[in-house]
């Protein structure tokens, strides 16, 4: 059970956006509704758009009514929550607006009295997150002598390595790093913290998880939304610095890690930068790029864009552990299944004594992230009757099934609650975010994808890539619930 963080007031700046309504909001109430939110807690809405406090109200109600895990119906304390949230408009690169805003928070905090914890959450678009932190400085809202005050920035964070760098710098121009959250919402998710619990809470895994063991290992994060709305900013982006730099690369180093020293914030992160650090730099032969039919007509996209919407990429970690053992990571979007899956093969048997099954799969063990959250060992089972002929079965477990449907929390209620206790275990570090910069800076350069319907798994190259390990892409987690 979750304990209950000291009360604070957060500051979400980008409060009138999409992610405060689909989001934060109803992660929020979610959280109230556990009681994992003291009664002094205050949120406090920054934006530009001119709204009341009884609007910006109804708008956090209507995300948590169609969003939030927890509906309103299910705890009825929306009535008392609704005075915890409180709006305030202005510029983001007026310094009036943060000197009102100081002088508010120094208000809510002796009116309620608070401890004076702050908590800011840059929800903006990025390029707003050095003006705000700059302007916060000024004001000297980067420190409270009554309490903490942390800041968590939104992705992307940064474009490349020299941006990503730059914008480290500016954080730390105004804060110590111990202050700063960044957020990859797929450290969030129950599934991911659970490769670790998997691997560091069963003595029976761990000792195969290595090169005698491993064949490969294929990570895939498919959706089957195209672009859509966020043309604009996708089209500047692209697959993989909008979902290899961050989310795909975080999988990797979860899978890949070794055992932390401590389950802390530090040892993690230690671990993780470990792998990043042990990465081999990729060849361009091992990447595949893919744009899904179409996608140059959507609106916001420029004529002759090369973006790729669909990347599949062969890496290696050189490392003792991990030593030529291939990791196969795609992603992509236009493809026929919204799909989070990683999968362990192992290597093959060193004799087979039933001839009769020469194309027997190896053993795998899937870790499916989402939708369908669950672990699938997959083995090989004698066919009833006579002879000797196998089948491959598969185990499973199910999070639904065995927790119940509502018992997983958004990411996003984890995030939040997380950095109100102060635990940045779940955030990605300085160095950290560098060292991924780094691996796809070189992959980004401009190079012609090739087109693949929209409902296929990408282009063909990408099943040529993975072929030489006799093998083909797993989405054996695709299977919708029994
Ligand atoms: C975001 C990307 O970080 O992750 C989106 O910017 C993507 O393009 C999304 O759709 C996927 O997140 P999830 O939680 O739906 O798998």
């Amino acid at each position: 059970m979750a304990t209950k963080p000291e009360p604070a007031v957060i500051v979400i700046f980008g409060a009138s956006g999409d992610l405060t309504r689909r989001k934060l909001g109803p992660a929020l109430h979610s959280l109230a509704c556990e009681g994992l939110l003291p009664a002094q807690t205050h949120i406090v809405g920054v934006a530009r758009t001119s709204l009341s406090d009884a609007t910006f109200r109804e708008q956090i109600y209507a995300g948590v009514e169609a969003y939030s895990r927890l509906k309103p119906a299910q705890c009825s304390l929306w009535e008392n929550s609704a005075e915890r949230y409180t709006y305030l408009a202005g510029d983001y690169d007026d310094p009036e607006t943060y000197r009102r805003l100081a002088r508010y928070l120094a208000q809510l905090e002796e009116q309620a009295n608070a401890p004076g914890n702050r908590l800011f959450y840059l929800s903006t678009p990025p390029f707003l997150y050095p003006i705000i932190v700059e302007q916060l400085r000024r004001v000297g809202l980067n420190h409270h002598a009554r309490g903490w005050t942390r800041i968590i920035i939104e992705k992307p964070f940064g474009h490349d390595l020299a941006s990503a760098r730059e914008l480290n710098a500016q954080l730390h121009a105004a804060f110590d790093e111990q202050q700063v959250y960044r957020i990859d919402h797929y450290l969030g998710k129950e599934t991911v913290q659970n490769i670790l619990t998997f691997r560091f809470a069963n003595a029976i895994f761990e000792p195969l998880w290595n090169r005698n063991y491993v064949a490969h290992v294929q990570i895939t994060v498919a959706e089957t939304d195209l672009v859509g709305q966020r043309a604009g900013y996708y089209d500047q982006s692209g697959v993989l610095r909008d979902m290899f730099q961050n989310h795909l690369l975080q999988l990797l180093t979860l899978v890949a890690m070794e055992p932390p020293a401590a389950f802390d914030a530090r040892a993690l992160r230690d671990e993780k930068v470990k792998v990043l650090q042990a990465v081999r730099p990729s060849q361009l032969s091992d990447l595949v790029l893919g744009q899904y039919d179409g996608y140059l007509r959507e609106k916001g996209v420029l004529p002759l864009s090369t973006t790729p919407t669909f990347a599949a990429l062969r890496l290696f970690i050189d490392n003792w552990r991990w030593q030529g053992v291939p990791f196969y990571l795609r992603s992509g979007k236009g493809l026929p299944h919204k799909l989070t899956e990683i999968t362990i093969e192992f290597k093959r048997v060193p004799h087979l004594l039933f001839p009769e099954n020469v194309a027997l799969m190896p053993n795998h063990l899937s870790l499916c992230i989402q939708p369908d959250e669950a672990i699938h060992l997959n083995f090989a089972t004698k066919i009833p009757g006579a002879g000797m002929r196998v089948e491959p079965v598969d185990m499973k477990f199910h999070y639904g099934r065995h927790f119940g449907e509502t018992a997983l929390p958004e990411a996003y209620e984890r995030l939040l609650l997380d950095a109100l206790q102060g635990d940045a275990s779940l955030f990605i570090r300085a160095d950290e975010i560098e060292l991924a910069w780094g691996l796809i800076d070189p992959l980004t350069e401009a190079r012609r994808p090739t087109l693949y319907p929209v409902g296929s798994w990408g282009p063909p190259e990408a099943e040529a890539l993975i072929a030489p390990e006799q093998s083909a892409w797993h989405t054996g987690c695709a299977v919708p619930k029994a």
